[in-house]
């Protein structure tokens, strides 16, 4: 019997023709529509495999469904390297695989964070949009300046995959480049990368920019909060691509409002698509539609990449990224 997938939106295409192959595929192929959890939870049972993204909530009542649902399901692919939309531990105990797509957005993800690093630094969205305004009248000595970002100290909190690579970014522009993480690298990848180890508090304090690369879990919830953004210095700039409640959205706004910190860069929010509305007011904050990873070739990747974890698990074969590789024993 051929399995049946279900893939909630609409895609690369590059993901279909795997799944095609193995088994009879319904898709939701509106591009944009993300079915709201009640759909979800009346779609989902059902099916064998679900090609999920990180707007989905898989909790533990959606798994529950689908585990009691024929044909029973046996993966979720999460086309994402988050994976904090999905109770990991419902599907475990329910002996559901989850897989996601780490490594091949790494690249793409730290150019976008370098690039909002840039952009905030340097006021270029807040100058295109004065260019567009039709008031430029001619090169002024005081027009549009902002901070360096060459020379100056990066913090990297989490030095994972893209942290790691973030700090590559950052040895071009000669940045000195602080990272905290609960994991301390060995000395040679310290060495590799040109990153020192700093405590938190500590990196707060000396850093120029703090860019934020940590997956969302429990421990990492409002890491960035009140007392974190009094540390930073009041010419300092926070970048976040990494997940939105990672910072305190609201403290974050105070912060800014009282000029304890120079701007952010954000990529993600606490609430999203929701995002504090103060922030929409302010000209030194740069604000994108959670995109880091969206390059049309790493995009394509991922695609790929979620629809292999599920061809894999058909084919009797150990899924590339499960994420609870303890459901296989
Ligand atoms: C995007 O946010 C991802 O986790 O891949
Ligand atoms: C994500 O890929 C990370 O480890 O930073």
């Amino acid at each position: 019997e051929r399995p049946k997938i279900l893939v909630t939106q609409r895609v690369p295409d590059v993901a279909y023709p795997p799944l095609e192959t193995i088994g009879e595929v319904e898709a939701n192929m509106e591009e944009g529509l993300i079915w709201p959890y009640e759909e979800l939870l009346r779609r989902g049972p059902g099916h064998d495999y679900i090609f999920c993204l990180l707007t989905d909530q898989i909790d533990a009542r959606f798994l529950e469904a689908c585990a009691s649902a024929t044909p029973r399901l046996k993966m979720v692919a999460n086309m994402a390297v988050g994976y904090n939309n999905i109770d990991v531990e419902a599907a475990t105990r329910l002996g559901i695989a989850v897989s996601n797509t780490p490594g091949v957005l790494s690249d793409t993800t730290a150019d976008l964070a370098f690039g909002l690093l840039i952009a905030v630094a340097r006021r270029i969205p807040e100058a295109e949009r004065f260019v567009r305004a039709g008031k430029f009248k001619g090169w002024g000595p005081l027009l549009f300046c902002g901070a360096d970002v060459h020379h100056a100290t990066l913090g990297l909190i989490g030095a994972g995959r893209i942290g790691k690579i973030v700090a590559k970014r950052a040895s071009g522009f000669e940045m000195r480049v602080l990272y905290y993480d609960v994991y301390r690298l060995p000395p040679e990848e310290e060495a590799t990368y040109h990153l020192t180890y700093a405590p938190l508090d500590e990196l707060l304090r000396e850093s120029d920019f703090v860019s934020i690369h940590t997956p969302y879990l429990p421990s990492t919830h409002h890491l960035i909060g009140e007392r974190e953004l009094s540390l930073m210095k009041p010419t300092a700039y926070l970048i976040n691509t990494s997940r939105g409640p990672v910072i305190d959205e609201k403290a974050l706004v105070r912060a800014l409002q009282a000029k304890q910190i120079a701007g952010a860069g954000l990529d993600v929010y606490e609430h999203e698509p929701a995002i504090e509305p103060e922030l929409l007011t302010m000209d030194n904050v740069v604000l994108l539609p959670h995109i880091a990873s969206a390059s049309y070739a790493t995009r394509n990747q991922m695609a790929l990449m979620a629809s292999n974890n599920i061809v894999a698990y058909h084919e009797g074969r150990r899924p590339p990224n499960l994420v609870n590789p303890e459901v296989l024993g």
